[in-house]
């Protein structure tokens, strides 16, 4: 507390619960934090945030760090702080900035904040509910067997890529709604693109004079391929007199509207396929390539997934899922932009253009609400659903990951389909190193595993 920082006390205008405008003067309070340089605070988060992080918990589950493209910014790891921020009034903070939109474009959900966000979380929310997602069930188990059908048996592989294939091709199919050349020339222009995205989304977005050039340049070629192809696709779609029958996402919002009668624009359709490919297909992967990784090191666990595989249950799958997202993070941070004068969390006062990053990989190592937490464990969610504050993969409040239905069955059908199909070896080698591919942590050696077909 001593450390913290009250420095200036800017006017706070807002509306009272009868809609006049109030003022408040709050002091601006912020949390400790490790007394180095900028630079050296930098240089530390983007050689290792996650160590970086963790090295810094010594001042409290809240601290202010310095971080490269966030700017200053308050990390917390304290759940109840976490679910202040996740509620928050969303006038007074929006998303991180800058954000994935600067790559996927303006009309990206990223992009939105307030009122523009809450009407296109309304038009998105319906093709992404439970019921919807059933319609995908066979798109993940076709995927599934055909990337699986030349699995090399008694060798090691590396999972990863295989998953990325099957994300990349359930999301085109069951999203885009794509298929025949369509498919052939999205699948052909996107998985370089969301690899050149990814390694540049840690850094700034360069003057034009650069951007113009190298990396940023090809980004923008693939850029214009893609729009050209959603061009075709919306015209399909549009030229259709079956489109209402189609369960494809593209088609869903094609056939809806705002409240006030208006449609989603054609460029804003673009953008947001993109971000829905951007945001689910790494992370999905990710995660699968760290189930895979998990229960071959874990005997135990592996022969009770492979018993229940042959079954309609998926109890403990679903655990092992909950486990390996908790145990395995791959998105280790939800980010927000402080846009009122001031923000309020617990005893804090944070100014206006700060960052707030809720640090979700640290809240998933808390020994108060998961015991042993580094232990790889499934039976810790059997019977329990986990702890709504600090088990959180995917973010939480009003921007909490749209795609989290979607994601937990296509990583249910597809364990469930590897299981049926294949046995895996256990192994004793030790878990893998992670290893940061930008956005996403990884397995360091793509979640390698030795399977023999069943
Ligand atoms: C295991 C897989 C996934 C993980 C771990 C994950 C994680 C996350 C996280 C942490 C956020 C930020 C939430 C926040 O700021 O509070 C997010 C947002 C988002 N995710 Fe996911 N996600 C996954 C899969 C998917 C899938 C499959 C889709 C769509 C097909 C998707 C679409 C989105 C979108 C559109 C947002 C932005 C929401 C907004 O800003 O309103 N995600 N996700």
């Amino acid at each position: 507390m001593s450390e913290a920082s009250i420095v200036g006390s800017p006017l706070r205008t807002s509306l009272d619960e009868a809609g006049e405008n109030t003022t408040a003067r709050r002091a601006v309070r912020l949390p400790p934090g490790p007394p180095l340089p900028r630079a050296v605070q930098g240089a530390m988060f983007v050689t290792s945030r996650r160590w970086t992080v963790s090295q810094c918990m010594r001042y409290g589950d809240v601290f202010r760090l310095d971080v490269p493209v966030f700017g200053r910014s308050v990390v917390v790891a304290d759940p109840a702080l976490a679910k202040v921020v996740f509620t928050a009034n969303t006038d007074d903070i929006g998303n991180v900035q800058p954000n994935l939109s600067r790559l996927l474009g303006p009309g990206s959900v990223f992009a939105l904040d307030g009122t523009e966000h809450r009407r296109r979380r309304k038009l998105l929310t319906p093709p992404f509910h439970g019921k919807s997602i059933r319609n995908y069930e066979t798109i993940f188990e076709e995927e599934t067997l055909r990337e699986a059908a030349n699995w090399p048996q008694g060798q090691a592989f590396p999972t990863l890529q295989p998953m990325m294939r099957i994300t990349l091709n359930a999301i085109l199919r069951a999203v885009f709604g794509a298929g025949g050349t369509h498919l052939d020339d999205l699948r052909r222009i996107i998985p370089p693109w969301v690899t050149l995205g990814s390694r540049l989304t840690p850094f700034p977005t360069p003057p034009p004079a650069i951007a113009r050039r190298g990396p940023w340049r090809r980004l923008a070629q693939y850029r214009s391929e893609y729009d050209a192809v959603i061009d075709r696709m919306i015209d399909e779609v549009r030229a259709d007199p079956n489109s209402a029958s189609r369960t494809d996402v593209l088609a869903l919002l094609l056939h809806s509207t705002y409240e006030d009668g208006s449609a989603m624009s054609r460029t804003d359709i673009g953008d947001e396929l993109l971000t829905l490919l951007a945001a689910g297909h790494e992370t999905t992967a990710s995660t699968l390539g760290w189930a895979f990784e998990r229960i071959s090191r874990h005997p135990g666990v592996l022969e009770r997934l492979a018993a229940e595989a042959d079954t309609e249950g998926n109890e403990y799958r679903q655990a092992t899922i909950l486990e390996v997202q908790r145990n395995r993070t791959v998105i280790d941070f939800a980010g927000r932009h402080v846009y009122s004068p001031t923000f309020e969390l617990g005893e804090w006062v944070i100014p206006r253009g700060y960052s707030i990053l809720v640090a979700i990989g640290q809240l998933h190592r808390r020994a108060e609400d998961f015991p042993h937490p580094r232990r790889f464990d499934p039976q810790r969610f059997v019977g329990n659903r986990p702890p709504t504050l600090s088990w959180i993969p995917y973010g939480g409040g009003t921007r909490r990951c749209i795609g989290a239905v979607f994601a937990n069955v296509e990583m249910d059908v597809v364990l469930r389909t590897v299981l049926r199909h294949f046995a895996i070896d256990t192994t004793t080698t030790p878990g893998e190193k992670v290893h940061s591919r930008g956005v996403a942590f990884t397995p360091k050696d793509g979640g390698r595993i030795v399977v023999h077909r069943r």
